[in-house]
C-alpha cells in the first residue's frame, strides 16, 4: 500500500509541472513541429548525399590522367649573334589514364615550350580519347623560329648546347572529360608541367625529365 501511494505520488509530481508548459506552448506547437521535420529532412538529405558521394568514390576511385615524357630530341639549334633562337625539338609525350573504370577524353590539348621563362614554341594535339588503363603516345614537333631570347638566356643556351645540355620547361593545358559510366561526366582543365634536360645537338637526346600533372 505505501508503495502504490508512492508511485502515484511520483507520477503526479512528474506530470503536474508539465501541464502549464504545454498550455503555454500550444500556439507555437505546429511551427516547432514543422521546424523539427525540416531539420530531420535536411539531415537525412545531407547524410544520404554524403553516402552517395562516398559510394561513388569507392566504386570509381577516380584519378587524374597523367603526362610523362617518353623521349625528346634536339634535332637542330642555332642561336644567331642577335640572340634570335632557331631550334627543332621532337618530344614524345605519354598521356596515360590510370583509372580502372573511368574513360577520359581530351578535347583540347596545347603544349608550350619555355626556355628560362621565354616561350620558344607551341604545339596543339588533335582531340583524342582513352579508355581505362590506356595510354597514348603523341609526337610533339616543337619549332622555335627566330625567337628573341634575353641576353642571359642566350648565354645560358650557348653554354648548355656546348656542355651538359639545356633545361626546357614544358607546360600543357588539357580540356579533359572524365566519363563515369554512361550518364555521369565531368569536364575540367588539367595542367601538366615537365622539366626536361636535352643534350647538345645533333645527338641531343633526353637526359632527364620530371613531370607533374594537376587540376
Ligand atoms: C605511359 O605511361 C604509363 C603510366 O606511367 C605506362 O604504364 C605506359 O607503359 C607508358 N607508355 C609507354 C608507351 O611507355
Amino acid at each position: 500500500m505505501p508503495r502504490e501511494s508512492q508511485e502515484q505520488h511520483s507520477q503526479s509530481r512528474g506530470t503536474h509541472p508539465r501541464h502549464p508548459k504545454l498550455g503555454r506552448g500550444q500556439p507555437t506547437h505546429p511551427a516547432w513541429w514543422f521546424a523539427g521535420a525540416c531539420c530531420a529532412l535536411m539531415w537525412t538529405i545531407i547524410i544520404l548525399g554524403g553516402l552517395l558521394v562516398l559510394i561513388f568514390y569507392l566504386v570509381f576511385r577516380p584519378k587524374s590522367p597523367r603526362l610523362d615524357i617518353q623521349s625528346a630530341t634536339l634535332n637542330a639549334a642555332y642561336l644567331d649573334t642577335g640572340g634570335l633562337l632557331n631550334a627543332d625539338v621532337t618530344i614524345l609525350a605519354n598521356f596515360s589514364n590510370p583509372n580502372r573504370k573511368v574513360n577520359v577524353a581530351f578535347s583540347y590539348v596545347q603544349v608550350d615550350l619555355f626556355f628560362l621563362g621565354t616561350m620558344v614554341a607551341s604545339q596543339a594535339v588533335e582531340p583524342f580519347a582513352e579508355r581505362h588503363r590506356q595510354s597514348a603516345l603523341k609526337n610533339l614537333h616543337m619549332v622555335a623560329s627566330e625567337v628573341a631570347l634575353p641576353r642571359e638566356a642566350a648565354e645560358e643556351w650557348r653554354r648548355g648546347t656546348s656542355e651538359e645540355g639545356v633545361a626546357l620547361e614544358l607546360a600543357g593545358r588539357f580540356r579533359t572529360r572524365s566519363d563515369f559510366g554512361k550518364w555521369i561526366h565531368f569536364t575540367y582543365w588539367l595542367y601538366g608541367r615537365c622539366t626536361i634536360v636535352i643534350g647538345a645537338p645533333p645527338s641531343g637526346v633526353l637526359i632527364s625529365s620530371r613531370c607533374r600533372t594537376k587540376r
